[in-house]
């Protein structure tokens, strides 16, 4: 019987557009060396920023959290899965945030879908940069409200957007860092636009959280923005804090209509409360070894000043996100398989996670790299490139 869902043809065509994709196989913990599909190679594609996702300090947290509180959390936040852990990560996000309150959700996407579904519905308008994250983007669908794309990091195309918009309530959404670019948002100016035109501000900081600014608060420490010039803050836990999971931080009455409206965060269990031991204990360290972001700011310097001095076609960018832009979808895979024969894992993002034509190789650095490591990426690269050139 053939089917109507026409599987087995789409599939077909991805193959064909080089678009299709498979999963490595991880055989050790995340770091700068790791054992994939059995060989041991250096990575340059996680989001461990900081280095903190194998820490033993981390590690150790969790496991004494899971003697005492179990594995599981049992339940949803609002039935009994809402553990002291949890609790105590909450208080914290919000001191370190610098805002009355923080609420945890077991993913980022799940954190977006539900925060922009809790607030907008069909009378509202939400403004999103072109180039903001799956999660922001659907949330923005999903939630009924009038949807538009500004041009990205274009502040003149938004002040358009929202001049003509007679919506009673307005939502503007952006990356903080944009998570397949590298670029940050000019913050500063979004929010200025927002205030004139009585819309809020919403900044999803899943790559800048940890990173960026002295004490690791993000972009928002970055460009010394307070909680009136940005009413909501997301962050996520499984990148720079090297655990998993998410939290919006925002004044009390928004936590409160989250807890009452945002169905993620509602109908989901909670996330296992030794999680929440071990992004505790991580965020001691990122406040406390600020040595891992100076060491980081190092290797991105020094990586992007070689790479563009060699003439690689950098996208510009001073986070960790390095992406160097290919085009086609099948050089990326190319470039990408020429370094892995070099045993450097960087992987090649195509479309539709990037606009067609984009294709890249999504260089990302961390703190656990060491200034050799990342001077073996640059030779490998310089290489593979010319190969690929050639080829
Ligand atoms: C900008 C951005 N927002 C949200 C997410 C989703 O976070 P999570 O992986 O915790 O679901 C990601 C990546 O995963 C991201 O890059």
């Amino acid at each position: 019987m053939t089917s109507s869902f026409d599987l087995a043809q789409r599939l077909q065509q991805r193959r064909q557009q080089q678009l299709y994709r498979q999963r490595r196989l991880l055989g050790s913990a995340q770091g700068a060396q790791v054992r994939v599909d059995g060989r041991d190679c250096l990575a340059f594609c996680n989001n461990d920023y900081l280095g903190l996702a194998n820490h033993p300090y981390l590690a150790e947290a969790m496991a004494k959290a899971a003697r005492q509180y179990g594995v599981g959390s049992g339940a949803s936040h609002l039935v009994l899965g809402h553990s002291e852990l949890h609790h105590q990560l909450e208080e914290a996000l919000a001191r370190f945030c610098q805002r009355p309150r923080a609420l945890l959700f077991s993913t980022g996407y799940m954190a977006n879908l539900g925060t922009l579904t809790a607030l907008l519905d069909k009378q509202g308008a939400v403004f999103e940069d072109r180039l903001n994250h799956a999660s922001l983007l659907d949330g923005g669908l999903l939630s009924g409200a009038r949807f538009q794309r500004y041009l990205h990091n274009d502040v003149a195309s938004l002040r358009q957007r929202l001049a003509s918009s007679e919506a009673s309530a307005k939502l503007v959404v952006t990356d903080g860092v944009f998570s397949m670019d590298g670029d940050i948002a000019p913050l500063p100016q979004l929010a200025e636009a927002c205030q004139q035109a009585g819309a809020w501000l919403m900044v999803d900081d899943a790559h800048g959280f940890g990173v960026l600014g002295e004490q690791g608060y993000g972009c928002l420490e970055h460009f010394a923005l307070n909680h009136q010039q940005v009413p909501i803050l997301m962050g996520t836990l499984g990148k720079a804090l090297g655990t998993a999971g998410a939290f919006v931080a925002g004044s009390e009455e928004l936590i409160e209509a989250l807890i009452q409206f945002a169905r993620p965060y509602i109908y989901t269990t909670a996330m296992p409360p030794a999680v929440a031991a071990a992004t505790l204990a991580s965020l001691q360290l990122v406040q406390q070894e600020s040595w891992r972001r100076q060491h980081l700011q190092q290797l991105i310097r020094w990586f992007s000043q070689q790479a563009l001095a060699e003439g690689l076609p950098l996208m510009p960018s001073s986070t960790p996100i390095q992406p160097l832009l290919v085009g086609e979808a099948e050089r990326a895979l190319a470039l990408s398989e020429s370094l892995w024969q070099k045993g450097m894992l960087v992987t090649a993002i195509r479309p539709p996670t990037v606009p067609a034509g984009s294709a890249r190789l999504r260089i990302t650095l961390s703190a656990a790299h060491s200034q050799a490591d990342v001077e073996h990426l640059l030779d490998a690269l310089l290489q593979s490139w010319r190969e690929v050139q050639g080829g």
